[in-house]
């Protein structure tokens, strides 16, 4: 029995900033933002959307009514939680009427928590086969207008169902992790933006992916020439191939781990950091864009989540594979974005649920997604099923 990633979901807003106006807009040489950070657009989530809304959104396109009924475990990685004790899984759960008899539950370790989610859905597919689960990796990455970081935000969800005999990737069950108590990147409760120390971050990421690469490769006694693409968690896609770079050389291998790395960046470039699910849609482009990948080659997977926890794993691409309708997928939401303008990024930033609490209503009437959040009434969150 092989064990890992069945379906994938995507879904972003329907809004996205040009990177070049905002780097005008702040001063700075465009090529800046496009080549030394590798980023050309980002996303820009208005308030009828928060995580619970894009999840349930991404996971909508790829559950059956079969896989509602046969998943027994849904899994919430995520940084922008919408509560301090209610998990967003729950919400997801009952938005798309997957079964009670499910555990749902949130993890949080920044970045990380969808990887911890895929790795905890590995473990419970491999005692319980006849198991589905539904690991959402979701969240929108604020950083604050005008700050350095402002250029790495974005949001969005991916969703994957896990299990048995799985149709994108059989995990391997090979994995090497690595945590440590440092302080790159944090959000304190009072604070919708993070506080970050984005080069600081940068160096432990690149010590983390070289630390994990090479227990992973002691343990296994696998080479980088074991691995036909390397996938990265991409808070911005530069942060990627600093560490790709690391490992490499001249050779033609490297060459075409760089190759296959253009691929894993293309959505991530035009989406921003997702957090959570940056990895997950760096590997969703990367299969989607390859010319040369093939099912049964192995693609190593690089994880982080600030603060810091870090794993290298790896799976094998499933012969059932479909990369066109990957590719369809992202790209249909990725084409029908509305292009804002500085100034309406910045009103619709300013926007949003705050933190003093209080009632609010928010107009959905230009949100056409299915799952829309309304606003907040006596302390509740509102969503709306718009297919209801
Ligand atoms: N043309 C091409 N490249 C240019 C350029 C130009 N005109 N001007 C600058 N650059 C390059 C720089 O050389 C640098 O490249 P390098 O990193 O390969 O050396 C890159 O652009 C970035 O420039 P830098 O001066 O370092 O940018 P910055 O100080 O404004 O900050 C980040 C960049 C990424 C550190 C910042 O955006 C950030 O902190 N983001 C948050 C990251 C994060 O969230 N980390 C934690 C999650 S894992």
């Amino acid at each position: 029995m092989t064990i890992g990633i069945d379906k994938m979901g995507f879904f972003t807003s329907d809004y996205y900033l040009d990177m070049a106006d905002l780097a005008n807009a702040r001063g700075e040489d465009p090529n800046k933002y496009l080549i030394g950070i590798g980023q050309k657009d980002q996303a820009v989530i208005p308030p009828t959307q928060d995580v619970v809304t894009m999840a349930a959104n991404a996971a909508a396109k790829i559950l059956s009514d079969d896989d509602k009924q046969a998943i027994d475990m849904v899994i919430f990685g995520t940084e922008t939680g919408v509560d301090n004790s209610k998990s967003a899984a729950i919400y997801v759960q009952s938005l798309l009427g997957i079964s009670n008899s499910a555990r749902s539950f949130e993890i949080k370790q920044a970045c990380y928590g969808g990887t911890a989610g895929v790795q905890m859905a590995f473990d419970h597919i491999a005692m319980h086969p006849e198991s589905k689960v539904l690991v959402l990796a979701a969240d929108i990455a604020r950083y604050g207008i005008g700050t350095a970081g402002e250029v790495t935000q974005g949001g969005g969800a991916v969703a994957m169902l896990m299990s048995q005999d799985p149709q994108i990737l059989a995990l391997d069950n090979q994995s090497a992790f690595h945590s440590e108590n440092i302080m790159d990147f944090w959000r304190p409760f009072y604070r919708r933006d993070a506080i970050v120390d984005g080069h600081y971050s940068t160096d432990i990421y690149i010590d983390f992916f070289n630390q994990t690469f090479k227990d992973y490769s002691a343990k296994y006694q696998r080479t980088l020439s074991d691995f036909s693409a390397v996938a990265f968690h991409l808070p911005f896609t530069k942060m990627g191939l600093k560490a790709l770079r690391t490992v490499i050389d001249d050779g033609a291998h490297s060459q075409k781990l760089l190759k296959e790395f253009d691929h894993s960046k293309k959505y991530n470039a035009l989406v921003g950091n997702l957090y959570t699910g940056s990895l997950y849609l760096s590997l969703l482009s990367l299969l989607a864009n390859s010319k040369t990948l093939q099912p049964g080659d192995r693609i190593g997977l690089f994880s982080y989540g600030s603060g810091a926890q870090g794993e290298f794993y790896s799976g094998t691409i499933a012969p059932e594979i479909q990369p066109q309708s990957l590719a369809g997928q992202v790209e249909q939401v990725i084409a029908n974005r509305t292009r804002l303008s500085v100034p309406e990024y910045e009103a619709m930033y300013a926007n949003g649920l705050s933190n003093a609490g209080g009632d609010v209503t928010f107009d959905a009437a230009d949100d056409d997604s299915r799952f829309v959040l309304l606003g907040r009434q006596a302390d509740q969150l509102v969503y709306r099923d718009q297919q209801a």
